[in-house]
């Protein structure tokens, strides 16, 4: 490819990254359970504004509360020396550490920083909890040594991670692109691959570089959910988004085997490739990157994935059985009719990722309305059934993930300030990088989200929301 489309596909991959209602007692009432008190009580006191001070903003009242907050990114090395030499050395630049990816169980955050420019000394850390300090320095995961150097890469090792999932056997599993300073200089070091770690020992537990033939010229994944049902931990599915080329990887565990599906429900719409952010006009064509997998449906055992392209307003679903369809994909004979779109989010609609409670509720990031929304799986997809949960544009001015923790009780998002950061400049004199936890019943409370609330059958114009 040309280097003027190089760089095009490279700033339309960053986008691969992407609204509400209860009162606030309501929202804080037993939703700390994963947390120690100490904790919490920590937070509340160095954030005092977090109680209540969100900017009330769109639909509502406030539900998300920041958690963490930076202006600027910092690691922690193991000496301030190691650091200071760090910094001299442009190991570690600051100004190019944005945060992206999230994950979260009861006693670690999961962040990831992908190496999308230079002096990013690694892509995935944790934060602790309990945290003492609002804007803690990130601790590389699983340790230093597990991240390679981009001047002399070795692909064993971790180079440049996007998102994560955890999955219900307690392990972390990431997406690790192998593609390197895709801002200036954009180069794929490694093949795209999945490492899994057992969040109980900290040990990588498994290790899956893609085969050369299932990576297109300009793939770039940067999704990654994982299918694990009735705990059978060795039998895991793990599907991968390719954003720019607009395919899902299939990783059968059980198998070691992969192949990768594709179909023109996975592409993006030109009609959702126009963004405005902030006063800031880009264009971005970046195909099938937010995804969310149903609870698994009993008497059929097959879960469905909603998943949608990022420059798109539509939802989508499909079975995972025809995913996981090794047969179908391998002789090309995949049922293409099996993907359909189940309706529209609306006018700048367009969506980073969604996740989905162990009851069906959806929530999904959209980043142009600045704000999360939710939707009730038995409710017809439309936004008469969608809810804003909060819109915000400081607060969740760039969602860019959105997962539930562990436990599926709340839902962790980070806001980025992406389009900033790349067509403009960061004032890091002021908070760019948050975030931000809602309680799954304080989010829903009171809104068409709720299961107990009936469906609204009215017909809609699909454009009301701006
Ligand atoms: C919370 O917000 C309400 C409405 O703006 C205000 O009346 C109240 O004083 C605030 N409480 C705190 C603790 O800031
Ligand atoms: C897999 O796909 C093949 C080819 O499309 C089809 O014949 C077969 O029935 C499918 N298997 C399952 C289990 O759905």
């Amino acid at each position: 490819m040309n280097s003027k489309v190089g760089i095009f596909l490279v700033i339309t991959a960053l986008c691969a990254v992407s609204c509400a209602h209860s009162p606030f007692n309501l929202h804080f009432a037993g939703q700390n359970r994963n947390f120690s008190p100490a904790w919490t009580i920590q937070q509340q006191q160095q954030l005092p504004e977090r109680r209540n001070g969100s900017i009330p903003g769109g639909i509502g009242t406030n539900v998300f509360d920041v958690m963490f907050q930076w202006n600027i990114m910092d690691f922690e090395y193991p000496t301030p020396a190691a650091r200071a030499n760090a910094i001299a050395a442009r190991q570690f630049i600051p100004q190019n550490v944005i945060p992206l990816g999230i994950a979260v169980n009861n006693d670690r955050i999961f962040v990831s920083t992908p190496r999308w420019n230079e002096g990013i000394p690694a892509s995935l850390s944790t934060i602790e909890l309990p945290a003492f300090t609002n804007s803690p320095a990130l601790v590389p995961y699983p340790n230093w040594a597990a991240h390679t150097s981009t001047t002399n890469p070795d692909c064993n090792r971790l180079l440049s991670v996007y998102r994560m999932a955890i999955d219900e056997c307690n392990r972390l599993w990431v997406i690790d692109s192998g593609i390197v300073n895709a801002l200036t200089n954009l180069q794929q070091l490694c093949p795209p691959k999945i490492v899994a770690f057992d969040l109980a020992t900290d040990q990588q537990v498994l290790t899956y570089p893609f085969p050369a033939d299932q990576i297109l010229q300009g793939s770039l994944h940067t999704n990654i959910v994982v299918d694990v049902r009735n705990g059978e931990c060795n039998r895991a599915f793990v599907y991968v988004m390719d954003v720019w080329r607009n395919g899902i990887l299939v990783f059968d565990m059980a198998q070691a085997t992969s192949w990768r599906t594709t179909n023109y429900l996975y592409n993006p719409d030109p009609f959702a490739s126009d963004y405005t952010y902030q006063g800031l006009n880009f264009q971005w064509t970046d195909g099938v990157f937010g995804a969310a997998l149903s609870p698994l449906n009993k008497p059929a055992g097959d879960r469905v994935l909603f998943y949608h392209p990022m420059s798109s307003f539509n939802e989508f679903t499909v079975r995972t059985s025809i995913l996981r369809n090794q047969t179908a994909w391998t002789t090309n004979s995949a049922p293409a009719t099996a993907f359909s779109s189940i309706g529209s989010r609306g006018r700048r609609g367009q969506s980073s990722t969604a996740d989905m409670t162990t009851s069906g509720i959806l929530f999904a990031a959209q980043v142009q309305l600045e704000g999360v929304s939710c939707w009730d799986t038995r409710k017809p997809y439309n936004l008469n059934n969608i809810a804003m949960v909060q819109r915000d544009p400081t607060l969740l001015g760039f969602v860019n993930d959105l997962k539930l923790d562990a436990d599926r009780e709340n839902v962790w998002v980070v806001s980025n300030n992406l389009p900033t950061y790349l067509y403009s400049q960061l004032d890091y004199g002021q908070i760019n990088f948050r975030l931000l936890r809602a309680n799954v019943m304080g989010a829903i409370q009171g809104t068409i989200c709720d299961p107990q609330v009936v469906a609204n059958q009215e017909l809609i114009n699909v454009c009301p929301i701006n």
